[in-house]
């Protein structure tokens, strides 16, 4: 019966081993791991019409904005590292949070929103969990169409940080 020994210290060693990545708190040791639930909000915006919030709200705030909704199975390692690590990267390149999203021009940002939208976004591993978040092509450009006149609209108003108010304002589209 060593075979069944040794499926005995296996299991002992596999329910050990999810204990303890329970108990390492991974943040301390990777930057990228460390969870910021939801820092304060310094932006909110107005955006179009519900419909362009509402699916910028299924589908992409929970990376893209300091809102995130964290599910029971974020906090259970080793699935928490990945939810983490996308969460700090996905609000790092885009965060509708905060006023400084646009890194140089209006008509780059948008452009890049919409190649994102049809290309790649929201990511596929996201989709496996949050099947409302896969958009058909049809909210894709409603999507689109309302990230740009809301995003227009704000950058007119200037009410992006300053430097982007001057730097990327509609006077580059054409
Ligand atoms: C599961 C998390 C997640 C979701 C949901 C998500 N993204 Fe992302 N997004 C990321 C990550 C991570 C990156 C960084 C680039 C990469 O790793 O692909 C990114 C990059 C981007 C970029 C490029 C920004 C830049 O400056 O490089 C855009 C634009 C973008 N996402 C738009 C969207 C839109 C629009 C949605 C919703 C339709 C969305 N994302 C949903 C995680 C996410």
């Amino acid at each position: 019966m060593v075979w069944r020994k040794r499926a005995l210290i296996l299991a002992g060693l596999i329910v050990v081993s999810f204990v303890l990545i329970q108990i390492i708190p991974m943040g301390a040791f990777f930057d990228s791991l460390k969870r910021d639930e939801n820092p304060p909000i310094e932006f909110t915006i107005q955006w179009d019409s519900t419909e362009t919030e509402a699916l910028l709200r299924t589908a992409c705030y929970d990376c893209h904005s300091n809102e995130t909704v964290w599910p029971w199975y974020s906090y259970v390692a080793p699935v928490s590292w990945l939810v983490v690590y996308d969460v700090n990267k996905g609000r790092a390149h885009l965060n509708f949070s905060q006023d400084n999203f646009i890194d140089g021009s209006l008509v780059d940002f948008l452009n890049d929103i919409e190649w994102h939208t049809e290309n790649n976004m929201p990511p596929r591993k996201y989709l496996l969990l949050h099947p409302e978040a896969n958009l058909t092509d049809e909210q894709r450009s409603q999507l689109v169409a309302g990230v740009r006149s809301t995003i227009t609209a704000l950058v007119e108003d200037k009410q992006l940080s300053e430097y982007q108010a001057e730097n990327s304002g509609t006077g580059e589209m054409n």
